[in-house]
Order: C-alpha cells, then sequence, then structure tokens
C-alpha cells in the first residue's frame, strides 16, 4: 500500500496538502476501491482500533460513509449524535472528546458548524500527548477536506481507474457554481483542484461571493492567514458573477447546495430567480464542452441549483459516482492515518 509521502496524524485543512500526499491519497482509495468490488468487502487494517464518529451537526452521507469505511477497515465504530449525547445536559464538546478518549479512541471524525472545532479538539489531544487522530468531516464554513478528496477521485479515476493521479486534470475547466460564500466543500475543492493545474472558475451572486474571496489563493501580496500556504504552486482561480463565462468550454461542473441554514441575511431575492440564474440546466450545460459532467456533494435541492433532469442523468451527473468514491476515499483516509504513518 503506497504511504511513503505520509506523515499526518490529523486531515484538517486541505491548504497545505502536497501534490504527493493527493496522490498518496489517491492511489491508497483506488486500492480500497479494488478491495470494495471482492466479494469479501472487508480488510483488517484497522483491526482492534477505535473510530468514534462525533457529530456535532446533522449528516446523512458523510457519516454513514465514515461509518462503513471503517466497518470495511474492521475497526470498532463508536457513533455519537449531538441531540441524544449529553451535550443537551451541558457537558462541554472538550469534555466529550475526551470521555470517547478515556473509551480508548484511537481516531476521531469531527463534524460541527463553528469552524475550527476540529482543530481545537486535535489541539487538545496532542497537548494531552495522545497519539490521537482527528479528521474533519466539515466545520462551519471552513474545510471538508474528505469530500474535496473524493471529489477528487471521482475525477481523476475518470481517466484511469487504477492508477489515479492529480497531474490528469491539469489545464481542465472546472467551474464551481452557486453558494460559494457558506461552502466548506468548494474551500477545500478549491485548494485540490487548484493544486492539480486545472483551470478553476467560480460563479455565484455577488452576496454569495464576495470578490474578497479572490484571497484565498492569492498569494502576492501574501495573506497572513496563509503565509507560508499554499505550497508555491501555479493555482489559478478566476472569480465571475455571472453563470455564462465559468460554463463556457468547462470539462466539469460543480454545483453547491443553497445553505439556507448558513444565511443571516436576505441575500437572494427569490429562489425561483436563483434558479434562473445559477441553476445547472440542460439547456445551460450546452455551453460547456460536449462531455462536461456535474458534480454535487448532496444533499441537493432539486429545481434550485440543479434542475430534477440533469440530477437524474446518466450522461450528465456523477453523484452516485461521488458516494460510491466517499467509501474509498475515507478508507484511505483512516487507513493512513491510522496505520500508514511512514
Ligand atoms: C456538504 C456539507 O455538509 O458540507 N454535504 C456533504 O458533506 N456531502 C454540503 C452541504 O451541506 O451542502
Amino acid at each position: 500500500m503506497a504511504n511513503a509521502h505520509w506523515t499526518r496524524r490529523h486531515v484538517l485543512s486541505l491548504a497545505d496538502f502536497t501534490p504527493e500526499e493527493y496522490d498518496t491519497v489517491l492511489q491508497t482509495a483506488a486500492s480500497f476501491g479494488e478491495v470494495l468490488t471482492r466479494r469479501t468487502k472487508k480488510v483488517p487494517a484497522l483491526q482492534g482500533q477505535v473510530i468514534t464518529n462525533l457529530f456535532f451537526e446533522s449528516s446523512t452521507r458523510t457519516r454513514s460513509s465514515f461509518e462503513l469505511a471503517a466497518k470495511r477497515l474492521s475497526a470498532d465504530v463508536l457513533n455519537f449524535a449531538a441531540g441524544t449525547s449529553s451535550l443537551t445536559k451541558g457537558e462541554t464538546i472538550l469534555d466529550t472528546a475526551k470521555t470517547y478518549l478515556a473509551m480508548g479512541t484511537d481516531m476521531m471524525v469531527i463534524r460541527h458548524r463553528e469552524a475550527g472545532v476540529p482543530a481545537a479538539i486535535a489541539q487538545e489531544m496532542d497537548r494531552l500527548g495522545t497519539n490521537v487522530g482527528v479528521l474533519n468531516a466539515g466545520d462551519g464554513q471552513h474545510e471538508h477536506p474528505s469530500q474535496a478528496l473524493l471529489d477528487l477521485f471521482t475525477l481523476t479515476t475518470l481517466y484511469d481507474p487504477a492508477h489515479p493521479r492529480l497531474e490528469v486534470l491539469k489545464d481542465k475547466k472546472i467551474a464551481i457554481v452557486g453558494d460559494i460564500l457558506h461552502s466548506r466543500v468548494a474551500r477545500s475543492n478549491i485548494w485540490s483542484l487548484t493544486a492539480s493545474g486545472a483551470e478553476v472558475h467560480l460563479a455565484g451572486p455577488p452576496t454569495l461571493l464576495p470578490k474578497l474571496f479572490a484571497d484565498f489563493v492569492k498569494v502576492d501580496p501574501p495573506n497572513p492567514a496563509t503565509a507560508g500556504n499554499p505550497p508555491p504552486l501555479d493555482r489559478k482561480l478566476f472569480i465571475h458573477w455571472q453563470l455564462e463565462p465559468a460554463l463556457q468550454d468547462a470539462d466539469y461542473v460543480m454545483t453547491l447546495r443553497l445553505q439556507k441554514e448558513r444565511m443571516t441575511s436576505h441575500l437572494l431575492p427569490s429562489l425561483r430567480e436563483y434558479h434562473l440564474q445559477f441553476g445547472i440546466t440542460e439547456e445551460r450545460l450546452k455551453l460547456c464542452k460536449p462531455n462536461v459532467k456535474v458534480l454535487h456533494p448532496g444533499p441537493t435541492n432539486r429545481g434550485v441549483e440543479i434542475s430534477s433532469e440533469v440530477m437524474d442523468s446518466p450522461k450528465f451527473s456523477l453523484i452516485s459516482q461521488q458516494v460510491t468514491s466517499g467509501v474509498a476515499v475515507r478508507m484511505a483516509l483512516l487507513y493512513l492515518m491510522g496505520s500508514g504513518r511512514s
């Protein structure tokens, strides 16, 4: 199993991921993808290890996907759901994490609606001198690394299913459309897709895609928040307040859910208006390359950011492949964090 380039105990962000690390995840996921096609879909890689899913925010696919990934690696899995936990009795998040530590947890998979919670727990685990690895499964509007890695796997395996590599996306045009302001999926994908050498075009209404967003990857002048990061790659990121220039000749279109729960003020005239301006429809896809494919992290608002016909179209939609990829990619991450550290 390829792991020569892996030294991370925690996966919290893709901001400082190197091309070698992306390729290590892709290749490891491809190996586990092969395991998942066998009759016996389980390997003993993490036998005896305890993986705890700490989801302080709702989730369908991410939580189930991590659970299945951990089980396929033969780990023991503990699932925590905020609504039915002692949080409702006033226990703090750190004390909850320490409770699971005392039960022998080896890795924690954490989702929280506030940015920075997984990093804070990781810091505490390090301060206590534990070996516990923390994986960010989505923190507020910040990052969702495993989602971006499964998107990357979905795209790169289209070229070579057994040997997916970052470089196959070089110079491809990828449009990311919609509510980018609130999207941790977009933030993580910007890191990974620009690291591949793809041209990434963001499109959304000005209220959901402020111009300041450009500072995200601009290195000149350096952004103090990311000083030293990202690694000196030639990142190509463009911002559009109309859909058409982003879609023109695009190879891939990633559309995002309109995150109504994160909107604090009235940022849009109406959902109908939004669909008319930024909804991905078959008609709109005519602007793209003829073989364009569409991604969406789910959950979707049918008829808002994406039409039902595109969502259900075997010709355009990669949505179910993304869900399938999620298990292999999460197996790879847990494996690398748990036993693949060189
Ligand atoms: C995303 C999330 O929760 O960040 N979904 C996911 O993990 N598949 C995107 C979203 O909520 O819109």
